[in-house]
């Protein structure tokens, strides 16, 4: 195995050497500038450091950004980081093995751009891990590449219009993962009913105090929080206004309401275009890792076709509705509906902030 030290020298070369040529724009916050630094493109000479870097770029659940890469020379393994859990989302740890799927697979799309092509496995002897074998082998970017520093999940209302049914078909195929398959919500009826399912999970959500506790610790209001941690949800990155962690916290309970997050839902479903459910073939690890897979592909496809998405996961989150869920898409007996996720059009909001290479190279 590589010591962190002898990789994050070899990559950080790369971004040192781009950063200064690029140069920054004077007028850009301390925030943009280290949005800007964290996206930039792969450097020529990209190293494993740089790739960890693209699979940090990943989706993850709250921004918890639960991963740690161990880096080898033919293998990279990513190992769950258990301190950033959210038992009381997520206390089967579903969403924390679908945000390493997530991750996995934007290491494997940065991996081809530098000539390392390689596929995912779930340890099987202890499934503590991911596994991810790499051989030599034609460099190559395509669309999805492209599209890794720009995804994001936008979080605000859409425009209302259709995406072409040509898009949907590419984004179900870029999203093919042996396991998954997607069932769309397209016509109104169907978007009216699913959103009575988000309506319902996220009332019981807000009802549950330790919900609305584990979400505040992962809220960052301001600039200054969100570069603090680099992780977290930053408020304008959600389309909520900036505000300092004093007037926050005396705030936040009073317009932090089951009724106006409510509404909130109401409003960005109906100006969506329609819904992707994600559902596996089986409920274990392996599948909640695929299920994670599909989605990034399908994101990064969706970025590149300029469609904006974001997850509206409460019906697969609150255990108690998620069956009921299941049996109104008519599932098959043993699927699970993983995540659920809305896409349309809409002008992109600030990204989101990613914690540095090494503090998640092992
Ligand atoms: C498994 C999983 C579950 C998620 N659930 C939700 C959700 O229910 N609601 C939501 O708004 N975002 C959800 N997200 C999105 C994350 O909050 C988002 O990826 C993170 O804040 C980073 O932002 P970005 O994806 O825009 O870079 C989820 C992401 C993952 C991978």
């Amino acid at each position: 195995m590589l010591t962190r030290r002898a990789v994050l020298c070899a990559g950080g070369a790369g971004i040192v050497t781009s950063l200064a040529g690029c140069g920054e724009a004077t007028d850009m916050t301390s925030y943009e500038k280290a949005v800007r630094r964290l996206r930039e493109p792969l450097p020529g000479h990209a190293g494993l450091a740089d790739c960890v870097r693209y699979a940090t770029l990943a989706a993850s659940g709250h921004n918890t950004q639960p991963w740690r890469f161990a880096l080898g020379v033919r293998t990279v393994e990513i190992l769950p980081d258990v301190a950033r859990r959210t038992p009381v989302v997520d206390p089967d740890d579903h969403h924390l093995w679908a945000s390493l799927g997530c991750a996995a697979e934007n290491f494997l799309i940065a991996a081809r751009a530098v000539s390392l092509h390689g596929d995912v496995r779930v340890d099987t002897e202890d499934e503590r891990r991911l596994i991810l074998a790499l051989e030599r082998g034609p460099a190559g970017t395509d669309d999805l590449f492209e599209a890794v520093p720009r995804r994001q999940c936008t979080r605000s209302d859409y425009d209302g219009r259709p995406v072409a049914a040509a898009d949907l078909k590419s984004m179900e195929e870029a999203a093919r993962v042996d396991g998954v398959r997607i069932v769309y919500l397209l016509d109104k009826p169907r978007i009216a009913t699913a959103l009575d399912h988000v309506v319902a999970g996220n009332t019981a959500q807000m009802e549950d105090p330790a919900f609305v506790e584990e979400l505040k610790h992962w809220l960052r209001f301001n600039e200054g929080s969100a570069l603090e941690t680099r992780d977290g949800l930053y408020s304008a990155s959600s389309g909520n206004p900036t505000l300092p962690d004093w007037l926050a916290s005396m705030l936040f309970p009073l317009v932090f309401r089951t009724s106006s997050e409510n509404d909130k839902y109401a409003r960005q479903i109906r100006s969506s275009s329609g819904i992707a459910v994600f559902v596996s073939a089986k409920d274990d690890r392996e599948h909640w890792v695929k299920a994670g897979r599909a989605y990034q592909r399908f994101a990064l496809k969706a970025t590149a076709l300029g469609i904006a998405q974001a997850f509206v996961n409460q019906p697969v989150e609150v255990a108690a509705l998620r069956s009921g869920f299941a049996q109104w898409l008519g599932l098959e007996a043993g699927e699970r509906p993983d995540l659920v996720v809305r896409f349309g059009h809409a002008p992109p909001l600030p990204m989101s902030l990613r914690r540095p290479v090494d503090a998640v190279v092992i």
